[in-house]
């Protein structure tokens, strides 16, 4: 094996190649480095995506025979099961890897033990190395193989007071063009994008991602509205501009399986305060990320409404962990100080 050193060198490498695999996917971004007995890098490689080969197994079709005796640096524990590929574990063993370094254990409860099935094979593996960087390329994946369900992510825009809509309903536009920009960066982050009926009955949202000049991207993530009011034929959430769900019920446990069955790890909730107050009330929100606008409304809806909450002492307390400028408006991101929120 390196040297620490050397070894920090190899698996910042591993970790430059994971990061060439999509942002939003089912499956983790990974990326592999094999060393061989000499020192000399052999083969190295990324995952591509759900549906595509596992880093090591790149890896090693690109090392083809060198690695045997060799040293793996992976930034995800080697996978011990059949899923769409076979296990990168084995493969490693039928190629005569003698030693693994791992970034991050993998929480796939049905993934794990890649560790365990190579050390009993008389692997020498060493897992932690890097892991928090790691984990970084792969927040909301490991969210939600933890928790089993998507992590979701709450945005909304609302003037100084916390207004999100003026008295007569207009709420276009809160926020200016850069801070609407950004809403689309990161809309495009997750794997769906989700309003209750109520948006989209009162301002018919297209709830797909574009840039500045419109135009739309390739990836859309999934639009899913919920409630049990119909959705008019006419609506724009029911074009072809991108694939759409419409939940005909009320409750975000049952919309979160549901999505987590279509293997989607991140979900951005757009709102209205009506849907964004049940989510938050059921501690069902793991992010916050408030556009907020330098105007008074002084009247009108409030960003987040039924709560159920009469006195200071339960405030739902977040915790800021960025606030950025977007011309004149204010983006707080924030997380709830509940334990295990990762
Ligand atoms: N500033 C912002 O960031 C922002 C974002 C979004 C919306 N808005 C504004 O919000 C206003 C719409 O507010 P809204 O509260 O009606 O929107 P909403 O939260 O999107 O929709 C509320 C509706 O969703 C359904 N629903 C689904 N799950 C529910 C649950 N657990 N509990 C209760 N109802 C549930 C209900 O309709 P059913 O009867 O169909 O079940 C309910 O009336 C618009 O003026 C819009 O412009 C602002």
């Amino acid at each position: 094996m390196a040297g620490p050193s050397t070894e920090v060198a190899l698996m910042t490498r591993a970790l430059t190649l994971a990061a060439h695999g999509p942002a939003v996917d089912p499956n983790p971004r990974v990326g592999a480095v094999l060393v061989s007995t000499t020192g000399e890098v052999v083969g190295e490689g990324f995952h591509a995506g759900a549906g595509t080969p596992h880093a090591e197994i790149v890896a090693l079709a690109r090392a083809g025979g060198r690695a045997a005796g060799g040293t793996a640096y992976v930034t995800l524990e080697p996978c011990n099961h059949t899923g769409r590929t076979g296990p990168c574990a084995q493969a490693l063993l039928d190629a005569g890897l003698a030693a693994v370094v791992f970034a991050q254990p993998d929480p796939n409860p049905s993934a794990a033990g890649g560790a365990a099935t190579l050390r009993a094979a008389g692997v020498r593996v060493t897992g932690g190395l890097l892991e928090a960087e790691a984990r970084g390329l792969n927040e909301a994946w490991t969210f939600a193989l933890r928790h089993g369900r998507p992590r979701v992510v709450w945005k909304f825009a609302a003037t100084l007071d916390g207004r999100s809509a003026a008295a007569d309903g207009t709420s276009r536009w809160i926020t200016g063009p850069q801070a609407r920009a950004d809403v689309h960066t990161l809309r495009a982050g997750s794997g769906a994008v989700l309003v209750g009926t109520g948006t989209v009955l009162a301002d018919d949202p297209a709830l797909t991602v574009r840039r500045p000049d419109g135009t739309r991207l390739d990836r859309q993530p999934l639009r899913v509205v919920l409630g049990r009011r119909a959705v008019p034929a006419g609506a724009r959430v029911r074009d072809d501009a991108a694939e759409t769900l419409l939940l005909t019920h009320r409750d975000p446990v049952a919309a979160l399986a549901t999505l987590a069955e279509r293997e989607i790890r991140q979900v951005w909730l757009e709102g209205g305060p009506t849907v964004a107050g049940a989510f938050v009330q059921a501690g069902l929100v793991d992010e916050v990320v408030a556009y907020l606008a330098p105007a008074l409304l002084g009247a009108g809806p409030a960003a987040v409404t039924g709560l159920g909450i009469a006195t200071l002492a339960e405030a739902v307390r977040l915790e800021p962990f960025d606030v950025t400028t977007f011309g004149p408006d204010i983006r707080v991101r924030a997380r709830p100080t509940r334990p295990d929120r990762t």
